[in-house]
């Protein structure tokens, strides 16, 4: 099988690729503009895998080396992973987030039509649903969502159901929740230039010795301590949720959440770094940040009765794993 992986060097791409890599048949394409990833990543793919594929330094803003790639590469299926994914940047440069994600979309989901490419998955958010009154989401809960970044999905996903309906392309939309951990090997994870503005990517951080302490954003939300709650999804098992997807997708279209269903606070985090690596995080408190809420954790009986899938890991595997690729790349 021919597979087209985009955005495959970054971090859920790369840990996806591995996934696809140790199974049979598979003929792995993949695209990656290079813009939150590095090429190294390439190299260690090759390495923890010890097996070949194709990779191409693509933008899919680029229409042209799309279709060229399109036609040699007779795809079968595509996973569609690339894109640009933070919420704050989306506020400051909602223009860019129309370009890199909508547009690029729009030129895969072309050549997929011309190349007559059938099959998608899909990586989309639970960004989507925007603030909801009760705290568990289901798929079926309206999308409302309150950042560009998350509009952006959204928009994607309804050209996919219009796509489904016309019987052009068939989807699986996967609403990602707070993935999080690292390869096992501790080669591979999550690891942005600058200041990180998401949890897991400030603790690597700060156990690289680059940064001292956590700011804890909001000390007063309605949850058990007072600080926010996700659900942290292990990146192995979110790998597991598209490799389920594959044989689904030859025969329909779904949408489905990926989370693990149990929302974790600030300080769990903090505290399972303790307890499960024996490393203390300093953090102090500081205001809320703009546009977070409390809590939001995934219903998960879809995803299990129609996929087969769970998560089967949780918050010790997701720090013993974050803390060896943060020991390992300092
Ligand atoms: N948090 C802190 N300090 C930090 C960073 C985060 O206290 O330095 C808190 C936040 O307030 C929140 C929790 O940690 O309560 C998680 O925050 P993240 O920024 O890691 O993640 P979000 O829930 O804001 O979700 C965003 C996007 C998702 C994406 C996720 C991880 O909305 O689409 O980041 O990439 F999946």
């Amino acid at each position: 099988m021919n597979i087209l992986l985009t955005g495959g060097l970054g971090y859920i791409g790369s840990h996806l690729a591995l996934g696809l890599l140790k199974k049979q048949n598979v003929n792995l394409t993949i695209v990656d503009n290079l813009s939150n990833s590095k090429l190294s990543v390439k190299n260690k793919i090759r390495f923890i895998s010890s097996k070949n594929f194709k990779f191409k330094k693509l933008d899919l803003k680029n229409k042209n080396s799309l279709q060229k790639l399109f036609k040699k590469g007779k795809f079968d299926l595509v996973f569609h992973l690339a894109g640009s994914k933070s919420v704050k940047e989306s506020q400051i440069d909602p223009k860019k987030y129309y370009e890199n994600n909508i547009l690029g979309a729009i030129n895969l989901l072309n050549s997929m039509i011309e190349c007559n490419v059938k099959d998608i998955i899909f990586s989309s958010t639970a960004t989507v649903y925007g603030s909801k009154k009760i705290n568990c989401y289901s798929e079926n809960f309206s999308r409302e969502p309150v950042n560009t970044y998350g509009l952006t999905k959204k928009i994607i996903e309804d050209l996919l159901i219009d796509l489904d309906r016309k019987k052009k392309i068939k989807s699986v939309i996967l609403r990602y929740f707070n993935p999080a951990g690292c390869h096992a090997s501790g080669l591979l994870g999550e690891n942005p230039e600058g200041t990180p503005n998401n949890l897991y990517p400030y603790i690597i951080k700060i156990i690289k010795g680059d940064l001292d302490f956590l700011k804890v954003f909001g000390n007063n939300y309605k949850t058990k301590d007072g600080t926010g709650a996700r659900d942290y999804i292990h990146i192995q098992d979110l790998v597991d949720a598209h490799l389920n997807c594959i044989q689904f997708v030859k025969k329909k279209s779904g949408i489905f959440n990926i989370g693990t269903g149990k929302p974790y606070t600030v300080l769990d985090i903090i505290n399972s770094f303790q307890k499960h690596c024996n490393f203390k995080i300093n953090y102090n408190f500081y205001p809320r940040r703009e546009g977070d809420i409390d809590i939001y954790y995934n219903k998960i009986s879809k995803a299990k009765k129609i996929l087969g899938w769970s998560a089967k890991r949780g918050l010790k595997e997701i720090s013993q794993s974050t803390f060896k690729f943060a020991i390992k790349s300092k």
